[in-house]
């Protein structure tokens, strides 16, 4: 693994070619913008082309890929823990549930600052899958929380979950009881969410969206439409956070191997021109992770996406990559990496022989331990499980603490002078440049926490 630096690439050239003017229509919603959803070229009458891709072409086509993802996940068996820790990725799917829980318990947190005592804290999880997140907000001791997924059998599933949570928690003392929700099954691509609330006037303090977002990026529409449910019910200075795939590690990565590239847990193969400048919307790929995703994506032009946030009164506060906040938030979350399993122990234990076969899984571990003293067991993932997980990064945006809404503006005759745009000091979004791999993805320790 190379841990040189990217240096700008097509997609970010691509910031000074033609079509980036485009991103000057944002917030021109009019359908004017030129995307390249719609042109494969694996049109009907391409008899070259297989005819169930060709049937699936055509109806990606016309329904766009929601319909596909919702089938994927539709789909998709739920699996025991016993089938879940036969798993060749089970340290990778515990680590990125680890950072998850460490980002909604940061944001939470900054949440509760300043709220009385009694106060509602009211959350969205904007593409909520099967209620993964479901105990994290139990937890985090919320109010209300909004479910919402595109796909209707991940739905019914969540909320089944919910309902066992809510049953569980009747027997246990001391407890406050189980936040109330509501289950909306739509695509938050499309749909104005605000309007199939139980209460479309509701303030939310809080929206997730995790391992989702970049399913809009297939159309400015699609993408607005989902930068707005995530902003326009948050109360100012609430937090929409979020996990996705950086565009410019997943364009590094393809340019280094000239195509497709992956390993035997992940793959990603690009599905659209791939001659630059690439489109800021509708740059598909599928990506393929080891018996849990095989769906169609999009990369997600980041500065594309924070200037969409700013039509909607979010400002970036934070951007970084999964092996830089693995480091910043290790020590606080040390035991919770041990509870989540999120981490497999090297050398291992006689009864949980290592999940990784490649020579070089465990090659950078070998050599930490070569060159520290005192660890006889240490936490770490596999090479192929760190090749996938670094490919994500995790975002956070505030609402402008002084932002109202147009028609609130209108409806209360709000005569406040306009918004002053909140200046952030976490802003990270400068660098492009990232590690292909951590220096250390490992945790010291003996082992202790594992
Ligand atoms: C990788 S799963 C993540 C689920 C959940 N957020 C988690 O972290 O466990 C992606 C989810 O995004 C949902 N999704 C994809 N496109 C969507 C859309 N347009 N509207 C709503 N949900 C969507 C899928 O149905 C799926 O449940």
């Amino acid at each position: 693994m190379s841990g040189s630096k990217v240096e700008c690439d097509s997609f970010s050239v691509r910031n000074d070619a033609p079509v980036a003017d485009k991103a000057g229509t944002i917030g021109d919603n009019t359908g004017a913008h030129e995307d390249s959803v719609g042109k494969t070229g694996e049109g009907p009458n391409n008899t070259s082309v297989p005819s169930d891709l060709s049937t699936r072409a055509r109806h990606e086509e016309s329904q766009g890929h929601g319909s596909v993802v919702a089938t994927h996940y539709n789909t998709l068996e739920e699996r025991g823990l016993a089938e879940r820790c036969k798993s060749r990725i089970f340290y990778l799917r515990n680590f990125n549930n680890w950072i998850k829980s460490m980002m909604i318990n940061e944001y939470l947190s900054k949440s509760w600052q300043g709220k009385p005592r009694g106060a509602p804290m009211r959350v969205l999880d904007m593409c909520c899958g099967k209620g993964g997140d479901l105990l994290k907000w139990r937890r985090g001791n919320i109010t209300h929380l909004v479910c919402a997924d595109i796909a209707e059998v991940s739905v019914e599933q969540c909320q089944v979950r919910y309902n066992d949570l809510q049953n569980r928690s009747k027997n246990e003392r001391g407890f406050a009881p189980v936040f109330t929700a509501e289950f909306i099954s739509a695509d938050c691509t499309k749909v104005r969410l605000r309007e199939r609330y139980k209460d479309p006037s509701m303030e939310l303090d809080l929206v997730s969206c995790q391992f989702s977002f970049h399913y809009c990026f297939e159309s400015l529409p699609q993408a607005e439409n989902m930068v707005r449910n995530a902003a326009e019910c948050l109360r100012p200075g609430g937090y929409f956070i979020g996990t996705i795939p950086d565009a410019y590690e997943i364009m590094n990565r393809q340019q280094n191997t000239g195509g497709t590239f992956g390993n035997e847990i992940y793959k990603v193969e690009f599905q659209c021109d791939m001659k630059p400048p690439l489109p800021l919307f509708g740059a598909k790929y599928n990506f393929h992770l080891e018996g849990v995703v095989d769906c169609p994506e999009f990369l997600v032009h980041f500065p594309t996406l924070v200037k969409l946030a700013e039509k909607y009164g979010l400002q970036l506060i934070a951007k970084e990559h999964f092996g830089d906040y693995y480091q910043k938030v290790k020590e606080e979350g040390r035991s919770l990496l041990g509870k989540m399993q999120a981490l497999e122990t090297y050398p291992p234990f006689h009864e949980a022989p290592l999940l990784g076969h490649v020579p070089d899984d465990y090659e950078h571990v070998q050599q930490y331990m070569q060159k520290s003293t005192g660890h006889r067991k240490v936490g770490t993932l596999s090479k192929s499980e760190w090749e996938a997980a670094s490919l994500y990064l995790v975002f956070a945006f505030q609402k402008d603490k002084t932002w109202r809404r147009a028609e609130e503006r209108s409806e209360c005759g709000d005569r406040r002078e306009a918004t002053k745009k909140q200046v952030s000091e976490d802003v990270s979004d400068s660098s492009v440049s990232k590690h292909l791999i951590s220096a250390d993805p490992t945790v010291g320790g003996d082992g202790e926490n594992l």
